[in-house]
């Protein structure tokens, strides 16, 4: 049983069934993500990107909006999945995103098609992070 009392295969099972809707006929590179809140919701979004190829948004950035638009603002824990060997890690951007949601503790499964392969904390991807706390007040 996983931090959200979500079992982590239906995590997983989420961004797969997300990386199975990605746009990305640029890379090539499908990526799913799928996250919990506390209190047990999931939300999933896959990459999306477009012929002005920076312009296009990551997995990870796409289950956050969804979480954010549904009202919710804490993440719990985050499976993304990738094709190939290498471990999918999110990008550097990615990282700041989850952790505008997060804290140190949260976990982050990095997941290829078979299952998950590697469970990071937060505070092993993005260390001495910069965070809402660091402002002077909290403007959300
Ligand atoms: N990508 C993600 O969606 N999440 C990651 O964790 C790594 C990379 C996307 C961005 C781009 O659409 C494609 O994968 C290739 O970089």
């Amino acid at each position: 049983m996983s931090r959200s009392g979500e079992p982590l295969a239906t995590l997983f099972a989420a961004a797969k069934a997300a990386q199975m809707n990605a746009y990305a006929p640029y890379s090539r590179f499908k990526v799913g993500a799928a996250l919990t809140t506390p209190g047990g919701a999931v939300f999933s979004g896959g990459n999306v990107e477009n012929a002005a190829y920076p312009e296009g948004v990551c997995a990870e950035t796409s289950a956050i909006s969804a979480m954010a638009q549904a009202g919710q603002r804490r993440i719990a824990e985050i499976c993304v999945v990738g094709d190939g060997e290498a471990l999918c890690t999110p990008c550097g951007g990615c990282r700041q995103r989850i952790r505008e949601f997060a804290d140190e503790e949260t976990l982050i499964h990095v997941a290829g098609p078979e299952g998950v392969r590697v469970t990071f904390k937060l505070a092993d991807l993005l260390p001495e992070s910069f965070g809402p706390g660091h402002l002077p007040r909290e403007r959300a």
